[in-house]
């Protein structure tokens, strides 16, 4: 491609229409660096023709862009108006499964392709691509990470060719040397089946990562059919290819032919009715009473490959806690593990601790679907947040160490208000914060956030932060003073950053100044006003969302767990409407 094409560009601000499926992470990333950019962005979903049609009307963009779109944009506009399709795949490459094959093939490099709508899905010219390694991983993380980072370079490259008057985007010629995609079929459930009596850890592996995040591999278990998600390898344990023989927190192993390997969720097939992913031991848990519970020591030394979704690594006086829990939410058990092994960190002789997160998500706060589960989610909501709050507080309080957030992955209501509990939050720079919980169905929220909040930034932003609803990214998050400071890193180089920071503020020669400080603060924080009135004000706020009259919490939860598709986008994101 013409990557070195020189272009004279006039650098205009431009009113952009996201034509999108859904307000994903690709799509909010997109959100925030275009409009760090200057542009002026309005968002429409994929609801029907008529409201795309009414949208480009009321809104008169210069430019389109479908990060996440399922469906054909409307032939009288992509004929009068640019539209960037995001293909998240190598050039030449169509079709809906772009990034499951791509797993399933053991591509060792991939990309993402900008190319413009027309009458054939993915077949139109190429403003831009980018390429990345594959790593063995699921979907949902590629996507996440290198779909995402490919993704908004590739736009950002696509929207400096829009600007220029020379460059002319380049038709798809598959007779060009470096055309090296095609035209692939969806994956099929065939396509993705498991052979228990044949087939290796490592391909049941791959067959799982390549379905991740959605549709998940059908399969059977206890003669039901579920879909299967969130699995890693497991190194010790061993047992009759297909047989579950182990069960740990939210998990079950189950033995292949070569070994074992763990499925951390399921999500039930039904044909009658909508159901959804849940903890893999809460969806079978009638099946599993025989199933023996192998523990895992979040201290252990040396786990190796195993399923763990909180641990602890000691590195001289620095304590790092893991807690990579499933697309970031946390269950009222996990929260109190969490906050079980944090209390044992800070028993420990170590100056200071850091809150890793997962390398997907830093957190998503409380588990809606394991919510929606329960017999009654409001008395499951409340022993959620209760949990939460318990665990918030343990950090706020901690007066033997100071405690660094270090954000490797997204963050979403009450999981940003868990990182604002830390003394230092940084951040790599290409996460993206949504830190509200009004979009819940005006929920108000806990997790401390109206004692964390005001600490760190001025009066108008905490209103626009959880009024607005809007995604933050990480650079405005710093200028705000939300997060101390972000980081163009790799996952692994912003880890070794960290160590950085830590060993520093460990070896500070300050540090009992600093933590006397902290403690002194925290102090005259309490007399101005206790944690405690802090946490019951908030939760008079939440027993009304959970208890109360209104039940909108309970409809948006519903509509949130059940994927229910929109009927309508929200006004926040619809400028158009506003104009
Ligand atoms: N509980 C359960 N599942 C959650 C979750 C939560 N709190 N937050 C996110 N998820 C799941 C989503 O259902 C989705 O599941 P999938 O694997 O089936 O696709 C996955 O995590 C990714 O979420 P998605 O919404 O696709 O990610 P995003 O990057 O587009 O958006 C958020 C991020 C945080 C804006 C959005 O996930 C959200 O609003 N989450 C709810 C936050 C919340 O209200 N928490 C409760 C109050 S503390």
């Amino acid at each position: 491609m013409a990557n070195n094409f020189r272009v004279s560009v006039k650098t205009i601000e431009l009113k952009i229409l996201f034509l999108t499926h859904s307000f994903n992470s690709l799509a909010q990333r997109l959100f925030v660096e275009l409009t760090r950019c200057g542009h002026s962005i309005s968002i429409e979903f994929d609801i029907n023709d008529a409201v795309t049609c009414q949208a480009v009307e009321l809104f008169q963009p210069d430019l389109i862009i479908a990060p996440f779109l399922k469906r054909a944009i409307p032939e009288t506009i992509w004929r009068k108006h640019t539209c960037f399709i995001v293909h998240p795949g190598i050039i030449g490459d169509r079709g809906p499964s772009a990034l499951d094959w791509a797993i399933m093939h053991d591509r060792q490099e991939w990309g993402v392709t900008v190319l413009q709508a027309n009458a054939q899905m993915d077949a139109g010219d190429i403003w831009a691509s980018e390429i990345f390694p594959m790593r063995f991983a699921r979907k949902s993380s590629l996507y996440r990470h290198e779909v995402v980072e490919a993704a908004t370079r590739a736009i950002l490259t696509a929207i400096v060719r829009f600007q220029s008057d020379t460059f002319k985007p380049l038709p798809l010629d598959y007779s060009c040397p470096g055309v090296l995609g095609r035209l692939h079929a969806p994956v099929r459930q065939l396509d993705r089946s498991i052979n228990w009596q044949q087939d290796k850890s490592l391909t049941i592996l791959k067959k799982i990562h390549a379905a991740d995040g959605f549709p998940g591999v059908l399969d059977t278990l206890y003669g039901e059919s579920y879909f299967l998600f969130d699995a890693c390898r497991e190194e010790c344990l061993t047992g009759r290819p297909g047989t579950v023989i182990a069960k740990r927190n939210n998990a079950i192993c189950r033995a292949t032919v070569d070994g074992a390997i763990w499925i951390g969720h399921l999500k039930q097939k039904n044909n009658t009715e909508s159901t959804f992913k849940l903890a893999a031991t809460m969806a079978l848990k009638n099946h599993l009473t025989d199933v023996p519970e192998i523990s895992f020591d979040p201290f252990s030394k040396e786990p190796g490959n195993t399923y763990r979704d909180i641990w602890f690594e000691q590195k001289d006086a620095i304590g790092y806690l893991h807690f990579t829990f499933y697309n970031g939410a946390m269950d009222t058990k996990q929260c109190e593990r969490l906050r079980e092994a944090y209390l044992k960190a800070t028993e420990r002789s170590i100056r200071v601790i850091v809150l890793m997160g997962g390398p997907d998500f830093w957190c998503n706060g409380i588990h809606l679907n394991h919510i929606e589960r329960a017999i009654s989610p409001a008395d499951e909501s409340w022993c959620n947040i209760n949990a939460m709050n318990d665990l918030v507080q343990a950090i706020i309080t901690t007066n033997q160490q100071l405690t660094i957030a270090a954000l490797q992955g997204n963050a979403g209501a009450g999981g940003v208000f868990l990182s604002l509990a830390a003394d230092y939050i940084f951040t790599r720079d290409s996460i993206i914060l949504n830190p509200h919980y009004k979009s819940m169905g005006n929920l108000y929220g806990s997790e401390y956030w109206t004692y964390l909040l005001p600490r760190r930034v001025n009066e108008s932003h905490v209103k626009s932060l959880t009024q607005n609803r809007l995604p933050i990214g990480a650079l405005e998050a710093r200028n705000i003073g939300l997060m101390d400071d972000c980081f163009a890193l790799s996952p692994i180089d912003f880890k070794k950053k960290i160590t950085q920071i830590a060993e520093t503020i460990a070896n500070d020669p300050n540090f009992p100044v600093l933590l006397q400080r902290k403690v002194h603060q925290r102090q005259v924080d309490e007399q101005q006003k206790s944690l405690q009135n802090y946490r019951d004000e908030e939760l008079r706020h939440m027993q009304l969302n959970f208890y109360g009259f209104d039940p909108s919490y309970h409809v948006a939860r519903y509509h949130f767990v059940h994927k229910i598709p929109h009927s309508w986008t929200p006004r926040y994101l619809a400028r158009h409407h506003h104009l």
